[in-house]
């Protein structure tokens, strides 16, 4: 897969990429690039954005630059990237991000995230640029670009070596193995602390019986709402 990050904060990206499950899936040939917004500004003094139309606090991220920046990249219309691959803005009122949107998105070939910046975008930028709106959730950020890395991480986890175990990311939260629901819980060494003992069935070695039993916690965890 290869994933670009349209970005006023390449540096961002520099610590995300040596983290461990992107390394590998780098290493294993994905591929995570960013393009700096105001590296192709057709504006003077590295201009990317001005004052929103109709007054009101804040900046908005301009049509034109973003227009000027996809161009540059991709040798295209940025209105015709979208039918080339998926191009998501990162904005609170998008779609939010889920098991299921994380699973489509790791299918694709090609995605470019745009990150927004103060108030957000130009409208224009969402509505002929994007093939997708995403939000990571119902609050707002100073930009996109930590919603960027959330979605390049679950995305890029889900993708073939990027973990060591293909195991704990078929049968995790949310997964279609745990029919939707949180996972069940985890222990480790040792086996008692403090008193508090890791449940027998973990340690019995019946295999069925932990399966049956780990289902079940799962089971119980959906209908509560924790996990
Ligand atoms: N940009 C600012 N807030 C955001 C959010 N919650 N999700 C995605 N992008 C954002």
């Amino acid at each position: 897969m290869r994933l670009d990050v349209v970005t006023l904060f390449p540096d961002w990206f520099a610590w995300f990429v040596t983290q461990r499950h992107v390394a590998n899936a780098l290493a294993a040939g994905h591929e995570l690039r960013t393009l700096d917004l105001r590296e192709h500004t057709p504006l003077s003094g590295g201009q990317v954005d001005d004052t929103p139309f109709g007054g009101g606090a804040g900046m908005v991220l301009r049509v034109d630059v973003m227009d000027a920046a996809l161009r540059a990249h991709y040798g295209v219309d940025p209105v015709d990237l979208r039918m080339q691959r998926r191009v998501v803005a990162l904005t609170p009122g998008g779609r939010l991000l889920d098991d299921r949107l994380v699973d489509e998105l790791a299918r694709e070939p090609e995605i470019t995230l745009l990150c927004g910046r103060y108030e957000g975008f130009d409208e224009r930028i969402v509505e002929h640029f994007a093939s997708d709106a995403i939000s990571i959730g119902e609050y707002v950020l100073a930009g996109g670009e930590l919603a960027a890395m959330v979605v390049c991480d679950a995305v890029m986890r889900k993708l073939p070596g990027a973990l060591g175990h293909s195991e704990s990311v078929r049968e995790e939260s949310f997964s279609v193995a745990l029919e939707g629901r949180p996972e069940y819980p985890h222990y480790t060494r040792p086996a008692e602390f403090r008193g508090w003992r890791v449940p027998d069935v973990l340690l019995s070695g019946h295999h069925e019986e932990i399966r049956a039993w780990r289902l079940e916690r799962s089971r119980e965890r959906g209908a509560t709402g924790g996990g």
